[in-house]
């Protein structure tokens, strides 16, 4: 494996109720807060109230930034810097789904930044400050809620671009299982693709040595395939709610992924989907991961037909690698179709007419991917397997 150091200064706090220590936790900071949420999932679920009667029991002088957009934009992150400035905010508390977290991230840098809030999601300007910020995470999908990334959309450029940095680890994140209960159906099971396919994009490195992380990975792709359709049949049972939380949080927070770089490139090809068609990101990913995962399979055979045997179940009996790893893309097709995941670009009404300009939007700052390299030609191959 590579040599690598691991920090993760989140403070995670987990379990039913814990919105307890709330107020202990924001003892630590100052008195001006910013509260940024979404369209209104926090209000019809009760949690609006629940948090800013102990905003308010705490003496806090409470802001707000409302209307955060699922692909969060940069004008939205704009307005709330604006209000961090002028209200000089001390502390921003994100309550929501890896949109609002992401968002959130990009304010508190952008709060203490004078240039445009986009320099920092283009890395024109490295963050320097930000304001301290928490979490109170209400879908089980990113993993924001423990990492620094964040991933922003310009509206005006049609461009979104994941950046982040040490500035943008939340300070505390406290998340209950109870709070993702009103998920609708569609939304957990984006969770449940963009968890798994957040463990696949590290599964496939080029590391040699790795077993424990290879184990975690499979372990943790075991686990979601086991809870993942039964939450779907059951979506109040806590304990299923309660697994996918965790894990996805424990698939993207550094954890299984030191070590190795993990490949990334169907997420930077999503990401271009979704700056055209603004489509939910893990929508994307259900249609465009195994179609990566085809064009990639002669790039080292063995790995896929080890995820096919530990993760698929696939008997390799009498099979060739090579078989066993198609085998074993198929059976993931399968698996995110019983659930009900999108599977063609055509499904989000999407033809041809740009598969070209998002394949350059995606390569746009050079080639994708470690495991496997994709130029332009490459991902607009995969982007038309995908229609
Ligand atoms: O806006 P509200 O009203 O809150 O509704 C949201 C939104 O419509 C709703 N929702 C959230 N919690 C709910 C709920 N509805 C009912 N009950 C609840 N408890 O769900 C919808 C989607 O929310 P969103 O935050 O957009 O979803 P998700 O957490 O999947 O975040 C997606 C964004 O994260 C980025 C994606 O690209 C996309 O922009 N990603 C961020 C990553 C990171 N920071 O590490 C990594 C990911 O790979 C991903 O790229
Ligand atoms: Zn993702």
């Amino acid at each position: 494996m590579n040599d690598f150091v691991f920090h993760n200064p989140v403070k995670l706090i987990f379990g039913q109720g814990q919105i307890r220590q709330l107020e202990g936790e924001l003892k630590n900071f100052g008195s001006r807060i910013l509260l940024v949420y979404g369209g209104g999932s926090i209000k019809r679920s009760g949690l609006y109230d629940e948090v800013t009667s102990i905003l308010q029991q705490a003496g806090k002088e409470v802001h707000e930034l409302s209307g955060v957009e699922p692909n969060p934009r940069v004008s939205t992150a704009r307005k709330g810097a604006t209000i961090c400035k002028e209200k000089q905010i001390d502390f921003i508390l994100a309550v929501g789904g890896g949109s609002v977290i992401d968002c959130t991230k990009l304010i508190a840098s952008a709060a203490k930044y004078d240039g445009d809030a986009w320099d920092l999601v283009t890395r024109k300007v490295l963050a320097s400050d930000a304001l301290p910020f928490g979490t109170i995470l209400t879908l089980a999908a990113t993993g924001s809620e423990m990492n620094a990334g964040s991933v922003i959309t310009n509206e005006e450029t049609e461009e979104k671009y994941g950046w982040g940095g040490p500035l943008n680890y939340p300070k505390f994140s406290i998340l209950d299982p109870a709070y993702t209960v009103t998920v609708p159906k569609d939304q957990t099971v984006y969770g449940i693709v963009d968890i798994m396919s957040h463990v696949l994009e590290q599964y496939f490195h080029n590391a040699t040595n790795t077993p424990v992380q290879d184990e975690l990975c499979e372990g943790l792709l075991r686990a979601v395939i086991d809870a993942g359709p039964k939450l779907v049949e059951d979506p109040d049972n806590m304990e299923l709610r309660e697994t996918i939380l965790f894990a996805g949080t424990m698939a993207l927070n550094g954890m299984i992924g030191v070590g190795s770089k993990g490949d990334w490139a169907s997420h930077d090809i999503e990401h271009a989907v979704s700056a055209v068609y603004d489509i939910p990101h893990a929508g994307g990913l259900a249609i465009l991961f195994p179609n990566w995962m085809r064009y990639n399979v002669k790039v080292n055979p063995s790995r896929f037909a080890r995820l096919a045997v530990k993760v698929f179940e696939v008997d390799p009996a009498g099979k060739t690698e090579e078989e066993v790893a198609m085998e074993g893309i198929d059976f993931l097709r399968d698996f995110w179709d019983s659930i009900g995941a999108p599977k063609a670009l055509s499904d989000y009404h999407i033809d041809d007419s740009k598969l070209k300009l998002m394949a350059e939007k995606a390569t746009a700052n050079g080639p994708l991917g470690k495991f496997s390299v994709l130029h332009t030609d490459d991902v607009l191959a995969i982007l038309k397997a995908s229609l």
